[in-house]
């Protein structure tokens, strides 16, 4: 196992009811902030319930941040936050919600041209660049992206997708009530299914360190979506199957299971840039990937597929490369099974498009990708060819 650091300092507060908790975890004069996105926390009432559970603190809201957060939103916002003397953010949404909200309590601290923030990439953003920031909370209502309990986000600007990470962006608390995510449309539950796979699998599926306990735990949430998966999609108010969605998300990326292991992240690196060009939803873009990357990486991969194979599915007969074919066969059934397609023709995305992929993957710098930083733009090349 590897040497490691862990850290993560936010409070997690989970089950139904929960709300009425803000009022204790808000400073008492706070002037706050709430963040949203097109419109869902308005509609199905959790804005309004945040806001009572508020009392008579002052409450701004800021709506309207989009899937894939841009850029120009998040600025208007920091704005609001400098010129109202905001002390306290408060998100309500998905992903796209809480990442966004991450930028914008460090966009409102930054001295410079919050531009500047984009260009960290995988570097955290530390105490030298931004003093201080304005703390915040979050409200999950779409279990995928981990956001509600770690520190990083991932910011739309142009056509590309940056990653921004900051221990300065950590969520001091996240309210995870599985009860707020059954207005979800059937497809972003099973985007979120697939997210928390390929989150855990980009942690999982590299090679092996003796990091048995993180193998352990990565095969319980990858065993617990595959149990889970179709039934919460298919009974959307069932509580323990949606309960399990929610924490297995927030587990496969808050830090936990990457700690002390090899991580990959080429999946989602070539997934961001299919978003960035086709608007293809992240979690759609990862079902396209992943099965294809095992097949052209299954050397490097070899002995944790094999692990997978045996400990995930229970697949333990034939030769090596058949229980490894089965394995990647089953990882796209069971995408399938969501209702996730994983190919690209399924978006309209043929042969053709390939180059001008490549070369905003060489734009962004993903020249080096994988747990050992030898997947190059010709690998990249070959897994879009084998996902078409
Ligand atoms: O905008 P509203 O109206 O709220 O609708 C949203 C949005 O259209 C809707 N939604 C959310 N909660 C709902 C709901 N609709 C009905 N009922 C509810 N309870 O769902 C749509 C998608 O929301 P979004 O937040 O975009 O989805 P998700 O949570 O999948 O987030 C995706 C974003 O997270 C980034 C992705 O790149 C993408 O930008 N990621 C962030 C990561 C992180 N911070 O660690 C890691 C991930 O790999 C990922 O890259
Ligand atoms: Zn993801």
């Amino acid at each position: 196992m590897f040497n490691f650091d862990f850290y993560n300092p936010t409070r997690i507060l989970f089950g139904e009811d929960r709300l009425g908790s803000i009022d204790q975890l808000v400073p008492a004069d706070a002037k706050v902030l709430i963040t949203y996105g097109g419109g869902s926390a308005k509609k199905y009432g959790t804005v309004d319930k945040v806001r009572n559970a508020l009392g008579d603190r002052i409450v701004h809201e800021f709506g309207g941040i989009e899937p894939n957060p841009h850029y120009e939103t998040l600025v208007r916002a920091a704005e609001i936050v400098r010129r109202e003397q905001i002390d306290f953010l408060l998100a309500i949404g998905g992903g796209s919600v809480i990442d966004g909200t991450k930028f914008i309590t460090l966009a409102a601290s930054y001295d410079g041209d919050a531009l500047d923030l984009l260009k960290y990439g995988f570097s955290p953003i530390g105490l030298d660049v931004i003093g201080h920031t304005v703390p915040f909370g979050a409200v999950l209502t779409l279990p995928a992206t981990g956001s509600e309990m770690n520190s990083g986000g991932v910011i739309s600007y142009g056509q590309g997708k940056y990653p921004v990470f900051s221990e300065l962006a950590f969520p001091k608390f996240s309210i995870l009530d599985p009860t707020l995510t059954y207005t979800l449309p059937k497809i972003q539950v099973a985007n979120g299914v697939v997210d928390a796979f390929v989150h855990t699998t980009e942690q999982y599926l590299t090679y092996p360190v003796e990091g048995r306990i993180q193998d352990r735990i990565s095969e319980g949430i990858l065993q617990t979506l595959i149990e889970i998966g179709e039934t919460t999609i298919a009974e959307p108010e069932n509580y323990d199957a949606r309960a399990n969605l929610v924490w297995s998300a927030t587990l496969a990326l808050n830090g936990l299971i990457c700690a002390g292991v090899p991580q990959d992240w080429a999946a989602h690196m070539i997934g961001h840039e299919l978003t960035a060009l086709y608007g293809i939803d992240h979690g759609q873009t990862l079902a396209v990937i992943l099965p294809s990357l095992l097949e052209v990486r299954r050397e490097q991969k070899r002995a944790k597929l094999l692990q997978y194979a045996d400990r995930v599915w229970r697949i333990t007969e034939g030769s090596e490369d058949d229980r490894i074919n089965s394995a990647i066969q089953k990882t796209r059934g069971f995408f399938e099974s969501l209702g996730v397609k994983t190919r690209l023709s399924d978006y309209n995305i043929g042969a053709d498009k390939i180059p001008e992929i490549i070369e905003q993957l060489k734009t962004h710098g993903m020249t080096a990708l994988s747990e050992t930083h030898d997947l190059t733009l010709d690998i990249s090349q070959e897994i879009l060819e084998r996902a078409l």
